[in-house]
């Protein structure tokens, strides 16, 4: 048994999926004049935090098979100190604190700016009696993730603005343990990201994996 298949987490990540499934920012009329730009404002660094805000009724999870591959990561690499870029409402922490839980404790430091959301995330956490392990940073994790976090990092989940994956690697990149993990969800429209990540002088393993998702492995 494990906290990830049983309650009360598991009903409450089925209800969430089931939201997640049912509310696509895709289908929103309110949302339509954003479609024509959809692919750039994904990969801006400039005005992600206004695309955001027009988010942030919307989950935009993780599909289910890549929270249970954080889950299964994080149990497998026996991590006890993980950082998140871009906690929405939480469905990627849920499964990332029920890692924790199920290692003997740990501390998640995750990172949203809109408050509606973060709201949520507490909530949902509270829910599933996770919160206790988890660390909400409110503001630009350009600037929360930028001082404070553990000695040593087991894995880092990048989730947040995409242009900004390499930026917030800068900010983690020295407390990554060997054998760390970093997932990076949508990294297509991270290409800096990729070409970093995918070169092996800079210390990577790193592999497609799944839909939409890149696995990474720090071996420097
Ligand atoms: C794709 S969603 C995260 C989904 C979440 N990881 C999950 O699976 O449930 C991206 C989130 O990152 C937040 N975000 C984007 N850029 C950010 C930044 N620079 N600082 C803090 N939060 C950010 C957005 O508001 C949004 O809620």
């Amino acid at each position: 048994m494990t906290t990830l298949t049983t309650a009360p987490l598991a009903p409450l990540l089925n209800r969430l999926f089931e939201e997640a499934d049912a509310a696509s920012p895709a289908n929103d009329p309110a949302l339509a004049d954003l479609l024509p730009d959809h692919d750039r404002l994904m990969r801006s660094k400039t005005e992600y935090r206004d695309f955001y805000a027009h988010l942030k009724d919307f989950p935009l999870s993780v599909s289910r098979e890549t929270g249970t591959l954080l889950y299964m990561l994080a149990r497998g690499a026996k991590a006890r100190a993980i950082v998140e870029f871009g906690t929405s409402f939480g469905i990627s922490t849920l499964h990332l604190a029920a890692a924790l839980r199920d290692n003997g404790g740990g501390r998640l430091i995750t990172s949203e700016f809109e408050p509606s959301k973060i709201a949520r995330a507490r909530e949902n956490l509270t829910v599933a009696g996770l919160i206790d392990l988890v660390e909400i940073r409110e503001g630009d994790a350009l600037q929360t993730l930028s001082a404070g976090l553990p000695e040593t990092i087991d894995l880092l989940l990048l989730d947040g603005a995409k242009a900004l994956y390499p930026d917030i690697l800068d900010l983690v990149e020295s407390r990554l343990r060997p054998g760390a993990f970093i997932v990076a969800d949508n990294a297509e429209y991270s290409p800096d990201y990729l070409a970093r990540v995918r070169a092996p002088e800079t210390g990577y393993l790193s592999t497609p994996f799944a839909e939409n998702v890149e696995l990474s492995m720090r071996i420097g």
